[in-house]
């Protein structure tokens, strides 16, 4: 379909700010952002986090178990529509010498079904944590640094694909094409540990290497986006969430908008009774931040898509929780109602941004066993 220049013109500019959707209803917050009991029970040995819960050095049997657990939970979990892309790399560390250690980002996404790969006509909402474990000390779980942010970014898909679904069913072919089509992804995170000691050389080996490749990628004839880089609406990054009490603030004055959408769905959720904990403090805390935005940031996963202009949303308390890199970063030192209620909260604001109001199904009452049977066919039976 051709279109006249102004138009796209005015279309690039305005792919900026759009962010209007329908806010979720209320009876969406409080009967259709469920997430399953069982999926974060550290204690249940066959739970999406206990099977995260092991030692994941990158290149060793646990990491290539967790490795796998993802691609499970994909295929028998969520819609055929997902797709999964491998990034590999690798990299000397200060800790193997010489050896060249293996890292694999892992890439889900789903698009709207009428779009064309490689077209750049999809922004994609996309939200990231890592899944690596550090090196030393030996036998070091990472609950909260970052198995439970892993989990819920698969409940979180979970509990919007249905909704996705409906929605696209929908639309159909409907669509004129003129306007960016939106999609999600998540980004599961390999070698974001220091080997030894944090520096540039040692850290973030999966996220510095996926955003140089990204920013070299180049799609065809990118209608809306130039590459992967720029089709990346919001790049939202989970980190050491599951402990009680958490304190996120807005970090970032340019997506401050974004916290703040987030900060709103969390309210409500309040005041509907449809989160479980009571902090002494809001966990999104800054709502109402207005200017005294600080030029320092957490060093984390997101760096290396910031400095290339990616907008981001680090989800990250400060303080950082007690366990921060010891030992008791474990099962035992969750607060699984905390878990609960934010896997509700980026359900919620993933479906309000994807505009799923009308199209969430109910799922209290849902069956609530995690059942290792697959909700869908095969692909390739398809
Ligand atoms: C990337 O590495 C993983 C193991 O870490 C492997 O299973 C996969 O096949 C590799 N993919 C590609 C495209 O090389
Ligand atoms: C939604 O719930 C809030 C809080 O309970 C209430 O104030 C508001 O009136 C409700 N909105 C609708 C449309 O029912």
């Amino acid at each position: 379909m051709m279109k006249p220049l102004t138009l796209l013109f005015l279309l690039k500019a305005s792919c900026v700010s759009v962010s209007a959707y329908t806010p979720l209803s209320n009876s969406t917050l409080t009967n259709s952002i469920s997430p399953l009991d069982s999926f974060i029970s550290p204690l249940d040995s066959s739970s999406l986090l206990s099977k995260i819960l092991i030692p994941r050095v990158p290149g060793t049997p646990g990491h290539a178990a967790v490795q796998s657990h993802f691609l499970d939970f994909v295929k028998t979990q969520l819609h055929p529509d997902w797709v999964v892309e491998w990034h590999n790399s690798t990299s000397v560390t200060p800790a193997t010498g010489d050896k060249l250690v293996p890292f694999s980002n892992i890439i889900l996404r789903r698009d709207p079904p009428w779009v064309s790969e490689g077209r750049g006509d999809t922004g994609r909402l996309t939200l990231a944590a890592h899944y690596d474990s550090l090196y030393k000390p030996e036998g070091f779980l990472g609950a909260v640094d970052s198995a439970v942010p892993c989990a819920m970014l698969m409940e979180v898909l979970r509990g919007v694909d249905k909704g996705l679904t409906r929605k696209w069913e929908g639309e159909g072919e409907g669509k004129d094409g003129l306007e960016e089509e939106k999609g999600v992804m998540v980004l599961l995170l390999d070698g974001e540990e220091a080997w030894v000691n944090w520096g540039e050389e040692d850290s973030l080996y999966g996220s510095r290497a996926l955003a140089e490749t990204w920013e070299n990628t180049k799609y065809e004839n990118g209608e809306h986006f130039d590459g992967p880089l720029q089709a990346i609406s919001l790049f939202v990054l989970l980190d050491l969430l599951g402990a009680a009490e958490p304190t996120v603030p807005s970090y970032f004055e340019n997506t401050h908008w974004a916290y703040e959408n987030m900060a709103r769905i969390e309210g409500r959720m309040r005041g509907l009774g449809a989160l479980e904990t009571k902090p002494k403090r809001s966990f999104l805390y800054e709502a109402g931040k207005k200017d005294w935005f600080q030029k320092g940031y957490i060093q984390d996963d997101h760096v290396p898509f910031m400095r290339r202009g990616v907008d981001i949303l680090h989800i990250i308390p400060t303080p950082f929780p007690a366990v921060w890199h010891t030992m008791d970063d474990d099962g035992a030192h969750l607060d699984v109602p905390t878990i609960r209620d934010w896997t509700k909260i980026f359900t919620a604001f993933v479906a309000e941004w994807m505009d799923l109001e009308g199209h969430m199904p109910e799922r209290k009452g849902e069956a609530r066993d995690e059942s290792t049977e697959s909700r869908y066919p095969e692909k390739d039976e398809l």
